[in-house]
């Protein structure tokens, strides 16, 4: 028996291999659930290439969550091919280049308001779009991505804001959806290399924090710690779990300097 044997899965957020979503698909793959992918506007074309490298051909569809209407589409899609969710993935996130690296005083509203649009608030149109799916299933989870926002950082800046956000919303997610048996959490990861992390200027002070301070050893090339934390919450073993933020880090958020 596989750890998620006959779960269905949607899972965002897969841009190149180096995705984590991509490694929490070919995991979730190898332990028995089927997975829908999805991509949003140009980069649709490169996460259509990297399903590819996953060890079952699996389907791509276009979801761009500042286009709200791609979310119901892709549920009615799901409702005739499965009839219900068993697990999705938010693997979302973006901020405007002011949001970053700058502090906190230069981005307008503007750009923060994509930043929270794309990287918070899309967490709850998930929630939203699938819910009907979600209630069909056994034992529904709602897992996304989180940095660690309990403390201000050099550089995220805007994009710690948002996740600060996401860290709330999933109390109140959790808190909401309970009430359906739907567990909602985060998986906070430390660095890793993604395409994401290459937009956050100075990523290099995160690896260089980590590696004097993490009290487990930490490589920002290890996609699969995380990943598998997240199938644990898509799993059975953590059945009464939620609004929960697990931290996969190494244990850096528990010492100090
Ligand atoms: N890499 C890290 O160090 C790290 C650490 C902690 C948390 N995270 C979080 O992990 C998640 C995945 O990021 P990653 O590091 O794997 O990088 P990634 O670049 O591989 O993934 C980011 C994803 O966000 C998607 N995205 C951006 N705008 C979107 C939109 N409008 N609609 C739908 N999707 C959109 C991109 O297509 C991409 O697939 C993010 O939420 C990120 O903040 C990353």
């Amino acid at each position: 028996m596989n750890l998620l044997n006959d779960k269905k899965l949607l899972i965002t957020g897969v841009l190149t291999d180096d995705s984590i979503a991509f490694s929490v698909a070919k995991l979730a793959i190898e332990e028995g659930a089927e997975v829908i992918l999805t991509g949003a506007g140009r980069a649709l074309s490169l996460t259509r290439r990297t399903a590819k490298k996953l060890p079952v051909s699996v389907d791509v569809h276009e979801l761009d969550v500042t286009k709200p209407e791609q979310a119901f589409e892709l549920a009615k899609f799901i409702e005739n091919k499965w009839g219900r969710l068993d697990g999705i993935l938010h693997a979302i996130g973006y901020a405007p280049p002011d949001c970053l690296g700058s502090g906190v005083m230069k981005a307008d509203w503007s750009d923060v308001g994509v930043a929270l649009e794309i990287s918070t608030y899309s967490y709850k149109l998930l929630a939203e779009a699938f819910l009907s799916l979600l209630k069909n299933s056994k034992s529904p989870s709602l897992v996304g991505l989180d940095f660690d926002a309990s403390a201000a950082w050099p550089t995220y800046d805007w994009m710690g804001i948002a996740k600060a956000g996401l860290e709330s919303l999933n109390r109140y997610l959790a808190r909401e959806l309970g009430p359906y048996n739907i567990r909602v959490n985060l998986v906070a990861a430390g660095p890793i290399k993604t395409v994401a992390a290459k937009s956050i200027p100075q990523f290099g002070q995160f690896e260089d924090a980590w590696a004097s301070r993490s009290p487990l050893k930490w490589s920002t090339k290890d996609h699969e710690a995380v990943a598998k934390a997240c199938l644990m919450f898509f799993s059975e073993y953590l059945p009464l779990t939620t609004g929960e933020i697990l931290h996969v880090d190494g244990g850096f958020h528990a010492v100090s300097a």
